[in-house]
């Protein structure tokens, strides 16, 4: 990596996230289970949240969600924990990572809950995919992590190359 890469780059302590929602009987079926959109649609909003904040100025839309399980299930009345991270970036492409948790609010029991991997890509004002700025791993958990996600983006790419 040269020195205007290095300088223009953020690390991916610049960008993480954390929420926790509370889950309502709206989001969830007649006999208390959360659904799974439900869930999905705040692994999307947080993992743009992170990406947003990498990529600055660009707007980022989400390219894809990796398969991922449901490991407990969630009732209404639990919280839902979520903590994002980005760990991989191409060029337009960034991969976020959204560890999901349960909390029963009655016991303040935590579970985990399953984890996403979702990749976004940045787009100009014409919707073409634009460069973002590289990611600098800051730690040997940052770098694993990169380098778990290149392996993994390879291998989405070319399960996307087969539809
Ligand atoms: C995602 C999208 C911008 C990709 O555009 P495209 O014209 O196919 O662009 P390219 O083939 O040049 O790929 C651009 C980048 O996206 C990545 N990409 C494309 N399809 C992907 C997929 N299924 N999974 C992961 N990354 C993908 C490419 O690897 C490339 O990354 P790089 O720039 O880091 O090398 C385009 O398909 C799109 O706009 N999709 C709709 C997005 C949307 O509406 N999401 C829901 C609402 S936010």
């Amino acid at each position: 990596m040269n020195y205007s890469e290095k300088k223009n780059g953020k690390n991916p302590e610049e960008s993480k996230a954390e929420t926790t929602i509370v889950m309502l009987p709206s989001d969830a079926n007649p006999k208390g289970n959360v659904f799974g959109g439900v869930i999905l649609k705040h692994v999307d909003l947080i993992a743009g949240l992170v990406a947003k904040r990498h990529a600055g100025h660009a707007n980022v839309v989400t390219a894809s969600i990796d398969k991922m399980s449901f490991l407990k299930p969630i009732f209404i009345g639990n919280a839902i924990i979520l903590s994002a991270r980005i760990n991989y970036v191409k060029r337009s492409s960034m991969e976020i990572e959204v560890n999901i948790q349960a909390e029963d609010l009655d016991d303040n029991t935590i579970v985990h809950a399953g984890t996403a991997f979702v990749t976004l890509v940045a787009i100009d004002k014409y919707g073409k995919p634009t460069a973002v700025p590289p990611l600098i791993p800051d730690n040997d958990d940052d770098k694993r992590r990169f380098q778990e996600g290149e392996t993994r983006m390879k291998s989405r790419l070319n399960e996307a190359a087969k539809v």
